[in-house]
């Protein structure tokens, strides 16, 4: 299984000097931790500075988005091998603030995995179900779909990689993530669906499931001790070099 990984997203919370000053910070406090992997996501227009600040260290980046296609006349949007040339590994793809706001549907988050993959960026998938998908006991379901449909049709070859992570849309920003064991679950049926989809040493190697839904100092170590989760992805908590070093704590125990 690869190492487990910590991924900041910082939305669109921090002016560019804030982005920076805590860049800054991120790498003199974690710049050199061997494990776990360390990746943040800021806004497009810090990224190349943030990345600068980062250099020589661990820290990796991500964009919180990527248009699907790699060129051409859509105004206003950032290709995958735009981000990679600014220097990102990642990019998210899904996430529920952009399948809310943005009517990002399950066809397009399909399109940006190709895309990346095709620019070499590795993507996030972000995957949940909302509230009244819970209540409905609908999760599975909504899981399903959503991870079946991201991967319709894209191979995954072995020096690929891509991350799901597990958001339930009502968990994000809310000071309550999910009990563990749900967590474990859902994973169980995430990487079910990819051994269906892959084989199975691929799954084991290229595949890395996370969680992600107000991950904080209280409630990480045993989010951490998932049996099938490989790391979080990270929104208030990573706002603060403080918090995200506990977190960052809680995988290695
Ligand atoms: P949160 O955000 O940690 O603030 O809940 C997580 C996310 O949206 O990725």
């Amino acid at each position: 299984m690869p190492k487990p990984i910590i991924i900041a997203n910082w939305k669109m919370n921090l002016s560019f000097e804030a982005a920076l000053a805590l860049a800054r910070e991120f790498k003199k406090q974690f710049g050199r931790l061997a494990s776990p992997d360390l990746a943040v996501c800021p806004d497009f227009l810090s990224l190349p500075a943030v990345g600068e600040e980062l250099q020589n260290s661990v820290w990796r980046l991500g964009g919180q988005d990527v248009f699907w296609q790699l060129t051409g006349a859509y105004t206003g949007e950032i290709s995958a091998p735009l981000l990679k040339k600014a220097g990102a590994d990642f990019a998210l793809v899904g996430h529920s603030e952009r399948r809310q706001h943005l009517g990002e549907t399950d066809e397009l988050v399909n399109l940006k995995v190709n895309a990346c993959l095709t620019a070499g960026l590795t993507p996030i998938i972000c995957v949940g179900e909302s509230l009244d998908e819970r209540q409905e006991d609908l999760t599975n379901t909504v899981i399903l779909r959503q991870t079946m449909r991201a991967l319709a049709g894209i191979d995954v070859v072995p020096n690929e990689q891509v991350i799901i992570a597990y958001e339930p849309v009502w968990a994000i920003g809310a000071g309550q993530a999910v009990e563990p064991e749900e967590a474990d679950e859902v994973f169980k049926l995430i990487r079910q669906t990819l051994i269906d989809l892959y084989p199975l040493s691929l799954v084991n190697q290229n595949f890395r499931l996370i969680y992600g839904g107000s991950v904080n100092e209280d409630n990480a170590e045993a989010l951490a001790a998932t049996n099938l989760g490989n790391g979080f992805l990270v929104g208030g908590a990573s706002l603060s070099a403080e918090k995200f070093g506990r977190l960052i704590a809680a995988f290695k125990l």
